[in-house]
């Protein structure tokens, strides 16, 4: 996939997922052959009333090749303004977030909860397309409690969107159920614009499934957790799978940003997604863990025990 002079290379997207892509994960995942990668969720309304509380969530690491900063709001002004904000200047893409089915973020009128106005929706993206210089794009469900993809991907068509996303679930679903790959091909076929294909994609089997549908580009969410091998295995790259080289690359990319406390805790997750091989007291022990040092280990001593 081509936008201007954005080469998408082998078409593969870490998706955004707020608590969970951050730098470090951003880092590795790049490493092993993430085309583009975004941003977590950042909103325009507080990039708007204090900009230095979202300036963390902006940094980015070099390794990242096409980075895509995604906003979310529901003033179309607000969102607009965002988009000339120093913070996203190094993104080469702003994507709008039209799926989040967070009930906070919906209750706003924001998110997913957009896919019921589409009235409103089409202003906002309209309304970023003309104070961008940059593509803008659209991250949607397939509807908010039906499914209406076709609808709103023309609109999105129409209000200017350089192309789109589908997580192929409604907002209602969650993320129960299975993604409807036959929604992503119908949307794949009326559509000028290219689409991103996303939801359940954990494999190569679910990967081909994925590109059966005629889809641009593949995002993968869930499946990069404690894989972010899964890059360079989908593409068929040779590399080293050092679990602990990566897991120590992941932390110390967040060393360079964040204090050991917030570390600490935030990596509990993370650590249990890469050693999902351990089992009972282990796992127990990463989750209450209070040294990330000390889980690393952990980790890597049952790996030596195993290959011993
Ligand atoms: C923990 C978590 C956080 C997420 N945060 C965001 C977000 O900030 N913005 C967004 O557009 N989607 C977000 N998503 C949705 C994912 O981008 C993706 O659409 C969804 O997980 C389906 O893809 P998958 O099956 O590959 O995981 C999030 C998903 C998860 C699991």
């Amino acid at each position: 996939m081509q936008l201007g002079d954005i080469d998408f290379g082998g078409n593969l997207f870490l998706a955004p997922m707020a608590g969970v892509s951050d730098i470090g994960f951003r880092d590795v995942c790049s490493s092993f052959g993430a085309d583009a990668t975004y941003s977590e969720m950042l909103s325009a309304r507080a990039m708007h009333h204090n900009p230095k509380k979202t300036a963390l969530m902006t940094i980015y690491s070099e390794k990242e090749r096409i980075k895509i900063g995604q906003i979310f709001g529901h003033e179309p002004d607000i969102l607009a303004e965002a988009i000339s904000n120093p913070l996203l200047s190094h993104y080469q893409i702003i994507d709008i977030n039209m799926g989040c089915p967070a009930p906070k973020v919906v209750k706003n009128g924001e998110g997913s909860a957009l896919l019921k106005d589409l009235p409103l929706a089409s202003k906002i993206i309209s309304a970023c397309v003309k104070a961008s210089k940059r593509p803008i794009s659209v991250k949607i469900r397939l509807g908010y409690d039906h499914d209406n993809s076709l609808e709103i991907g023309r609109m999105c068509q129409e209000s200017g969107a350089s192309f789109v996303t589908l997580h192929a679930r409604t907002t209602q679903q969650g993320y129960s159920g299975k993604a409807d790959y036959e929604a992503i091909a119908r949307l794949k076929s009326v559509l000028k614009i290219p689409v991103i294909g996303n939801g359940d994609v954990v494999d190569e089997k679910s990967y081909q499934r994925m590109l059966s549908t005629g889809v641009d580009g593949v995002m993968i969410g869930r499946g990069a957790q404690g894989n972010p091998f899964i890059f360079s295995d989908l593409k068929k790259l040779s590399y080293d799978r050092d679990l602990v080289a990566v897991i120590k690359r992941h932390v110390r990319v967040l060393r360079e940003h964040y204090d050991e406390a917030f570390i600490t805790k935030y990596m509990r997750k993370h650590l249990l997604w890469y050693a999902s091989f351990l089992n009972g007291e282990d796992r127990i022990k990463i989750a209450t863990s209070q040294s990330i040092d000390h889980s690393i280990e952990i980790i890597e001593n049952h790996i030596m025990t195993c290959s011993e």
